[in-house]
């Protein structure tokens, strides 16, 4: 009997060990969903997170920037970037996006947003950030940024805003970098 019981105190701690071990594993996901680390992916392939250390868009020249554009709204940048920060209030961009670093799950913050889209755009083999951007925001189901889902972001801005109103948005969001 008591050789039974110490079997089954063995088992039961064998198992726990077992149980704690392996919550104890690193997570394979952790880093696909830290919020500085995360990917996009076009349809369903996911692209590798965001490497360390951040590229940065400073260092790249305005063509670099631009690299991809339609031209009609490469010839408006550099626009009004005063403009483009007020028209993400009556096109509720804002309503989804923060400029800082708050917990907000809706969308993907714009803190250095422009950063995050030279990173975004090399992974996803575009020309340049401005074009990434670009994309997200007049096709907004094409690229998906890992944490959140499709059909969120309105596809209505290819609609609502006017070359020279998406120009002013996309040179708003082109200051939006690290120091
Ligand atoms: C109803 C919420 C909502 C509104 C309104 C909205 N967005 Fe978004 N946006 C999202 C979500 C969710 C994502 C992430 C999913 C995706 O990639 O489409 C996103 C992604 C983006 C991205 C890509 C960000 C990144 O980190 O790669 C940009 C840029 C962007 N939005 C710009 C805008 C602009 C500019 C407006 C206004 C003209 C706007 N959004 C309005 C929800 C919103």
């Amino acid at each position: 009997m008591v050789r039974r019981k110490s079997y089954l105190y063995g088992l039961v701690s064998f198992l726990l060990a077992l149980v704690v071990v392996s919550a104890c594993a690193p997570n394979p996901r952790l880093q696909l969903i830290s919020p500085n680390m995360v990917v996009v992916a076009e349809g369903e392939t996911f692209v590798p997170p965001t490497p360390t250390p951040r590229p940065r868009i400073a260092p790249l020249s305005d063509e670099e920037i631009l690299a991809g554009l339609p031209e009609g709204v490469a010839a408006r940048i550099p626009g009004d970037a005063e403009r483009g920060l007020s028209l993400t209030v009556p096109h509720n961009c804002i309503g989804c996006h923060v400029t800082d670093n708050s917990l907000v799950d809706v969308a993907p913050t714009w803190s250095e947003v422009a950063d995050t889209a030279v990173g975004r755009a090399q992974q996803l083999g575009l020309a340049g950030p401005a074009m990434y951007l670009y994309r997200s925001i007049m096709e907004p189901n094409v690229y998906i940024v890992s944490g959140y889902t499709s059909d969120v972001m309105p596809d209505t801005y290819s609609v609502d805003l006017s070359e020279q109103d998406i120009a002013d948005i996309l040179t708003y969001l082109l200051t939006l970098r690290a120091e």
